[in-house]
């Protein structure tokens, strides 16, 4: 499947069942003479990493194995520093390709890395989480955590080729595959109302089991989903605004929780109280919450805000959500699944910090 880049070019999404068996031959094309950086965090590494770094060696690569702890920690400029580091000193040139290689987090950093190294070299993305196929591997967004914020330094910087085999999510545990799976539900909710109710008809348990070509089917529909939407709007001026259903409670809920909840089991609660802040705006689909409280619940993600979890400081948090314009919440509303509400030419709508408070505390 072909994805927009900068500039009218595209890259190639390649979705499939057992695609890193032959990975050296499949990403041949892609490479160059230079050393290949290969980032991973050290259980993607193990799993699939080792194995990856063989065979490009025995194709006649020079193949320098970049490995980070795993979480989301890593994601930070210290740690992308020293991965600049230690590609320079292992020789990485303008024919060098990094390779980002398992979820979200050495996808953003391996990407961080491909955009600032040498001014820009070209790289590819192997996700290896439900995440990361569906989400953070389609639309260029690279970059790091800083002390004040999540991804607040970066680049849009588009890889040449993603490669997600989806029979690496055989490793991924449970609430992993989980946290992928609220993004999956959001497209759903937001963008296309068949692939909700597929889901409820039972695709959901076929993902939750891994069935191959349910999970291949399902990352094929979001990829092109977020692939249209990022289309749109590759810079996220506005269309790209729908992607944030249920993150601005989400993201008031992570900073409450100081970032112990997974993004998606945040999200998953976000999006029940942001539906039901859209049925009370807009009297749209009265059994929307309802819904998406029932999909989640079936995908063992939470639908309520954890005991001892404050109202005021998910509200606090949701208010400096770095999408908000001048300290106003603004929130994505739904009037029935696959419909989202435009406001003023806009994708999200202000919301009063008395509204989210009647919603959390229902
Ligand atoms: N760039 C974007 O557009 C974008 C979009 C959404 C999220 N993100 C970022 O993605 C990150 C979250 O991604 P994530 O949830 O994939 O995080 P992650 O990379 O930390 O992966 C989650 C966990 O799963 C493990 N794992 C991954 N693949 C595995 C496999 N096949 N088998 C066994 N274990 C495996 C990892 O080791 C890690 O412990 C966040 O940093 C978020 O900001 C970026
Ligand atoms: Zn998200």
């Amino acid at each position: 499947m072909s994805v927009p880049a900068d500039a009218g070019s595209e890259y190639e999404v390649v979705v499939g069942s057992g695609l890193l068996a032959d990975v050296s031959q499949r990403l041949q094309p892609h490479l160059g003479s230079g050393p290949i950086l290969m980032v991973a965090d050290t259980t993607v590494h193990e799993l699939y990493g080792k194995a990856m770094a063989n065979a490009l060696t025995t194709a006649g690569h020079h193949c320098v194995e970049l490995v980070i702890e795993p979480g989301e920690a890593s994601k930070r400029r210290s740690v992308a520093a020293s991965l600049q580091d230690q590609a320079i000193a292992a020789g990485a040139d303008r024919d060098s390709r990094v390779i980002a290689l398992g979820g979200g987090v050495p996808g953003d950093l391996g990407g961080y890395l491909a955009a600032t190294l040498l001014r820009g070299l070209p790289w590819i993305q192997v996700p290896t989480s439900l995440l990361a196929m569906v989400d953070s591997s389609v639309g260029g967004k690279t970059g790091v955590d800083t002390a004040a914020g999540k991804n607040l330094v970066g680049a849009f910087w588009h890889p040449q080729v993603v490669l997600a085999d989806v029979e690496a999510l055989g490793t991924l545990a449970d609430a992993e595959l989980a946290s992928g799976l609220a993004e999956v539900i959001k497209y759903g909710v937001t963008l296309e109302g068949q692939l909700f109710a597929d889901l409820e008809d039972g695709l959901l348990e076929s993902v939750m089991a891994r069935v191959p070509e349910a999970v291949a089917l399902v990352v094929e529909r979001c990829v092109a989903i977020k692939a249209a939407v990022v289309a749109e709007d590759a810079r996220e001026a506005n269309r790209r605004q729908v992607l944030n259903f249920g993150h601005t409670v989400g993201h008031g809920i992570e900073v409450a929780m100081n970032y112990t909840l997974r993004h998606g089991e945040a999200v998953a609660i976000g999006m029940v109280m942001e539906a039901r802040l859209s049925e009370q705006r807009l009297g749209g689909a009265a059994d929307l919450a309802e819904r998406i409280t029932a999909l989640c619940a079936r995908a063992d993600l939470p639908v309520a805000l954890p005991d001892g979890v404050g109202v005021d400081a998910v509200v606090e948090g949701a208010r400096h959500d770095k999408k908000n314009q001048a300290g106003q919440p603004r929130c994505v509303l739904v009037q029935e699944f696959g419909c989202v509400v435009p406001h003023e030419g806009n994708w999200s709508h202000p919301v009063t910090v008395e509204e989210l408070q009647r919603v959390l505390g229902e």
